[in-house]
């Protein structure tokens, strides 16, 4: 499915979601204007307005509303938010194939910035018509998911005992919980029945996890990212590909392994062997099978909405994040 389609079959409303995100974030300084405008013109995927949209068309009878385009403009105003303080935490010196705020100017700057987009992010959402309270602590609770998924990886980091259950608790904080906002924000905004929230909700779980599980592979595979890759081991994430290979490993070797990510600190070699060893123990075979049993959840999920295109589309991303190479 080519992202073209998808755009023309939106239409109007992604018109509409782009001028929102360029018009709230229009400001007098000329520092804020010149690094707003490098980031909207590397614009990554923007896969996240396009759920939003797209889900509320399959929830709903008809036209979206006003509120559907401020939710879906701030989801990716707050995605990019926590990109440029993801972009400081992994010390990252390129994103979408160019450089990052963090190394062009420095971090001080990347964490200004996402702290203005964070708060245009929560500007549209209080300008939305109806059910203004509802979707106001929707997103307050995504924040608090973000913050706790971030934290928590910090903190397994330190530790270096992840498990596969710390693991998709961190990924379901960090990137599930902006895909459920998008997608139940976007229902909300059309006036879904609690049963079809539900499935939005259940829908963008699946997809996020299985998301963010391709972007952990991805660091491992290489590729053109258009970011560095082999940062998570670097940064000592023990992400699932790493898991899936230490699942085939001996306890001597698993300890040997944890124990090199918790010291490539001081030892930056290390990151080679854990990199070669999850090559030789199938680690990223093992994560992609993962994925594929929550794309499948997520497709499934759709279930009890009605066939349109709208649905289908939603389909094809969860079939794009199975093969998406960045
Ligand atoms: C990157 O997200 C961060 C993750 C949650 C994996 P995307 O891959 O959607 O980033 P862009 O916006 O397309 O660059
Ligand atoms: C996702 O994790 C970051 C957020 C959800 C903010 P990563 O750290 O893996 O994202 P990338 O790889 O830098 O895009
Ligand atoms: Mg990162
Ligand atoms: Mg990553």
């Amino acid at each position: 499915m080519e992202r073209k389609t998808i755009l023309e079959f939106l239409g109007d409303d992604w018109i509409r979601t782009g001028d929102l995100i360029r018009s709230s974030l229009d400001s007098d300084i000329e520092l804020l204007n010149w690094t707003n405008g490098y980031i909207l013109e590397h614009a990554g995927k923007q896969l996240r307005p396009m759920l939003s949209l797209l889900m509320a068309r399959a929830c709903g009878t008809g036209t979206l509303t006003g509120d559907t385009v401020r939710y879906a403009a701030a989801v990716e105003l707050l995605h990019n938010a926590t990109l440029l303080h993801d972009d400081v935490a992994d010390g990252s010196k390129t994103r979408r194939g160019v450089p990052t705020v963090a190394s062009i100017l420095d971090p001080t700057h990347s964490v200004l910035l996402g702290d203005y987009w964070l708060v245009k992010a929560v500007g549209l959402v209080l300008d939305a018509d109806d059910n203004v309270m509802e979707v106001v602590r929707l997103f307050a609770d995504t924040l608090t998911r973000l913050a706790e998924g971030e934290m928590f990886q910090l903190q397994k980091a330190s530790s270096g005992d992840t498990s596969e259950e710390d693991y998709l608790r961190i990924i379901g904080d960090k990137t599930g919980s902006l895909f459920e906002t998008a997608c139940l924000s976007a229902a909300i905004s059309v006036g879904a029945s609690a049963g079809i929230r539900q499935v939005a909700r259940e829908y963008a779980r699946n997809l996020g996890l299985a998301f963010q599980i391709k972007d952990d592979i991805l660091d491992y595979d290489g590729g053109d990212i258009g970011k560095p890759a082999g940062v998570d081991v670097r940064e000592r994430k023990i992400t699932l590909p790493l898991l899936g290979a230490l699942r085939r490993a001996d306890d001597a070797l698993q300890a040997e392994i944890r124990e090199k990510v918790r010291q490539v600190g001081e030892h930056p070699g290390f990151a080679e062997d854990v990199i070669e060893f999850v090559r030789d123990y199938g680690g990223t075979a093992y994560a992609q099978e993962r994925l594929l049993e929550f794309s499948q959840h997520a497709k499934d999920s759709l279930a009890p909405l009605p066939d349109t295109p709208a649905k289908d589309y939603l389909v094809a991303l969860a079939t794009f994040t199975e093969e998406r190479k960045r």
